[in-house]
C-alpha cells in the first residue's frame, strides 16, 4: 500500500516496544493510529504523546487472547476513525523452556497471546477492511523464532512458526482483494518483552514484579532501538514486503536452516523405503 496518508491504522501491543514504534512511525506518516493494548494507563499516554505532537491518535484497551474483545476494538476503531486499513497484529509475550515440561498455564498463556491473538485480529479486522475496498495492508509480528528453532523455546517457537505460515498463506489468499501481508521476524530488539509477565493475566499465573537486572533484561537492552523498527514496518508496508528482518546478520541461521532441509529432500530421493515410488509431486 504506497499512499498511506490519512488512512487508519489498528497496533495490538502498541503501549510499548515495537508496536509503540509502529504507532509513532504510522502517525508521522499522516495515519490515523489506534492504540490496542492490555495495559490501558501507559496506551493513553503513547495517545497522548502523538496528540501533543499534532498526530490523530486514540487508545482502547483490548486483550488479543479474548475474540470478543478484539471486536469491541474493530468497534471501537470504526467508531473513532470510519474505517481501517492497517492491521498490526503484534502484541506478544516471551515464555522460556522446554516444550515438554514448560507448565501448561504457560503454554496457553503464549499460544493465547502469540497465535490465538493474531488470528482474533484476521477475523476481528479483515472483513472491515474488505468492506470498504479500498485495500489494506496486515502485519503480524513472529520474531526470528519463527524461522529457526531457537534453544529452550519450544513454545514460543511454536506460536511464532504459525505466525509465519498463516502470513504466507494471508498473503497467497489475499492478492487479489488488494489486502498486502507482511510478518515481521525481528531479531534482539530493546523492548520490555523480557519483563512480558508485568500484566499477565490471573488465569494465566497472575503478574510478576518486572526484573530490570536479569540476563535477558540485559540482553534485550543491548537491541534495536524498536522505533527504527517502526519506520522499517512502514517502508515494508509500502513496498509489499512479505518478510521484513531487522537483522539482516542472521541470513546465516536461515541459510542453514535451508540447507539441512534441502539435505533431507536429497536423502528422502535415495531412501529405500521411497525407491521405486510413483507420486504426482503436487499440493493444493
Ligand atoms: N523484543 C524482541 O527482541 C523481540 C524479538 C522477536 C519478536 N518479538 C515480538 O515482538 C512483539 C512485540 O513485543 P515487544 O518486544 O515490543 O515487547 P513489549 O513487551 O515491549 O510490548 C508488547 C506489548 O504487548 C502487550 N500485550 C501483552 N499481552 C497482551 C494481550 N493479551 N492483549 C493485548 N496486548 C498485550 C503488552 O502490554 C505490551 O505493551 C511480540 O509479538 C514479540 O513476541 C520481540
Amino acid at each position: 500500500m504506497q499512499d498511506l496518508q490519512g488512512k487508519v491504522a489498528f497496533i495490538t501491543g502498541a503501549a510499548s516496544g515495537m508496536g509503540l514504534g509502529m504507532a509513532r512511525a504510522f502517525a508521522a506518516a499522516g495515519m490515523k493510529v489506534m492504540i490496542g493494548d492490555i495495559e490501558l494507563a501507559p496506551a493513553q499516554k503513547a495517545a497522548d504523546e502523538l496528540n501533543s505532537k499534532g498526530l490523530e491518535a486514540a487508545c482502547v484497551q483490548v486483550d488479543v487472547t479474548k475474540l470478543e474483545s478484539m471486536q469491541a476494538a474493530a468497534e471501537a476503531t470504526i467508531g473513532t476513525f470510519g474505517k481501517v486499513h492497517i492491521v498490526s497484529n503484534n502484541a506478544g509475550v516471551a515464555v522460556g523452556g522446554y516444550s515438554e515440561s514448560c507448565s501448561m498455564r504457560n503454554w496457553n498463556w503464549v499460544v493465547d497471546v502469540n497465535l490465538w491473538g493474531v488470528v482474533h485480529g484476521l477475523q476481528a479486522f479483515v472483513p472491515l477492511i474488505q468492506a470498504h475496498g479500498e485495500g489494506g495492508h496486515v502485519v503480524s509480528t513472529a520474531s526470528m523464532a519463527g524461522m529457526v528453532g531457537l534453544r529452550g523455546a519450544g513454545p514460543y517457537n511454536a506460536t511464532k512458526f504459525a505466525v509465519v505460515g498463516m502470513m504466507e498463506t494471508f498473503a497467497a489468499d489475499h492478492r487479489k482483494h488488494n489486502i498486502g501481508a507482511s510478518v515481521l521476524c525481528p531479531g534482539i530488539v530493546a523492548t520490555n518483552i523480557g519483563n512480558s509477565a508485568r500484566n499477565r493475566p490471573e488465569e494465566y499465573g497472575g503478574a510478576v514484579e518486572p526484573n530490570e537486572r536479569d540476563a535477558t533484561a540485559e540482553m534485550l537492552s543491548k537491541g534495536l532501538d524498536p522505533d527504527i523498527v517502526g519506520d522499517l514496518v512502514l517502508e515494508a508496508i509500502q513496498a509489499e514486503q512479505l518478510y521484513i528482518f531487522t537483522d539482516p546478520g542472521l541470513k546465516h541461521l536461515v541459510e542453514t536452516r535451508c540447507s539441512r532441509i534441502m539435505d533431507a529432500y536429497d536423502w528422502a530421493a535415495n531412501c529405500e523405503s521411497l525407491a521405486g515410488v510413483e507420486q504426482s509431486g503436487l499440493l493444493p
